[in-house]
């Protein structure tokens, strides 16, 4: 089967850049979502997005119009049933997303394939709530914010992947214009594995006052050369998204280095989800450019 038309649940900050991506190489993209405000929202920042590719020359101005015009956004489930492969982009929180996969595993044809954008939920505990059949077809493919600069996508097989499935996923990171590698469904796969305990270890560096936010940041950047530092990262991904990330880690693996920090725990119920919300560990309510350090200790 010829992979044409592309589903994506959830237009948040890693939907939105994975339905730009997918119709940007040119497949059909039907974006479903909650509500109606949350598919403007998200349409909002695709339309940014491509203007500013526009203005730096990457895009014509009618490559611009077609990429628009092979996107749509739905709220309902039904519109998703003729698609080719389903890629899956809502909240990390397991039961979520096995309802969300239930529901769509009896509306979408035999051959669809299933693909999840998790950073933490292991692919097989989502599968299992698929039919046999379709879990031959169920994969993780876990892009990289913002999906349409970052090169990389994990391609993720359970024991029972079909073989030609996966390969077909790999072909298609590929013709997304991104760099796929492939990688078992162990909680966390190749990146999170090594990136969560570093970010955590910073959040515990802050808390036991071996440096302020500015500091540690500033010494990842300029004593490593990355590009930013580990709160800037954690501003730009979500506080909200790697506090559920830890907590899955944490209970797969029951390792202290998984464990989310009180601090960050105290950053979610507050609501400083980072930059989506404004305020994370810089607050970019008054200048967004130049974002002044939270008093968070
Ligand atoms: N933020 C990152 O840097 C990053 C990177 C790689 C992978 N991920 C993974 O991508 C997924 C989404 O993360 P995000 O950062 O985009 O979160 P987000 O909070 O920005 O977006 C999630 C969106 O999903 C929507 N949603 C919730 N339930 C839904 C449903 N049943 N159907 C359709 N939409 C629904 C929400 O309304 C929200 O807009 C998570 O699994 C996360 O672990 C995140």
């Amino acid at each position: 089967m010829e992979i044409r038309k592309v589903g994506v649940l959830g237009c948040g900050l890693m939907g939105s850049g994975i339905a730009q991506v997918a119709a940007g190489a040119g497949f059909e993209t039907v974006v479903r979502e909650v509500s109606d405000d949350l598919i403007k929202k998200g349409f909002g920042g695709i339309e940014k997005s491509l203007a500013k590719f526009a203005e730096k020359g990457t895009i014509t101005a009618e490559q611009q119009g077609e990429i628009r015009n092979r996107l749509s956004g739905t709220t309902s489930f039904e519109e998703l049933s003729d698609c080719d492969i389903i890629i899956e982009a809502i909240i990390e929180n397991l039961e979520e997303k096995r309802k969300t996969y239930q529901q769509l595993d009896g509306l979408c044809k035999p051959e669809t394939i299933f693909a999840s954008n998790t950073s933490s939920i292991s692919i097989t505990e989502m599968m299992t709530t698929t039919s046999p059949e379709r879990q031959q077809r169920f994969i993780g493919l876990h892009f990289f914010n913002p999906v349409p600069l970052m090169k990389l996508v994990e391609v993720v097989r359970t024991i029972l992947t079909d073989e030609s499935i996966y390969e077909q996923a790999v072909e298609f990171a590929r013709r997304l214009g991104k760099v796929p590698v492939r990688a078992g469904d162990k909680s966390g796969f190749i990146v999170n594995r090594l990136l969560v305990p570093y970010m955590l270890d910073s959040i515990r560096a802050l808390e036991e006052g071996v440096g302020s936010i500015e500091d540690i940041d500033t010494s990842m950047k300029l004593g490593l050369g990355y590009p930013m530092g580990p709160f800037t990262l954690g501003d730009f991904v979500g506080l909200d998204t790697t506090y559920y990330i830890a907590e899955i880690m944490f209970n797969e693996f029951r390792e202290k280095r998984f464990a989310p920090p009180p601090l960050l725990k105290r950053m979610v119920l507050a609501g400083l989800y980072g930059r989506k919300s404004g305020r994370g560990f810089y607050d970019y309510t008054k200048d967004p450019k130049n974002p002044t350090p939270m008093k968070l200790i």
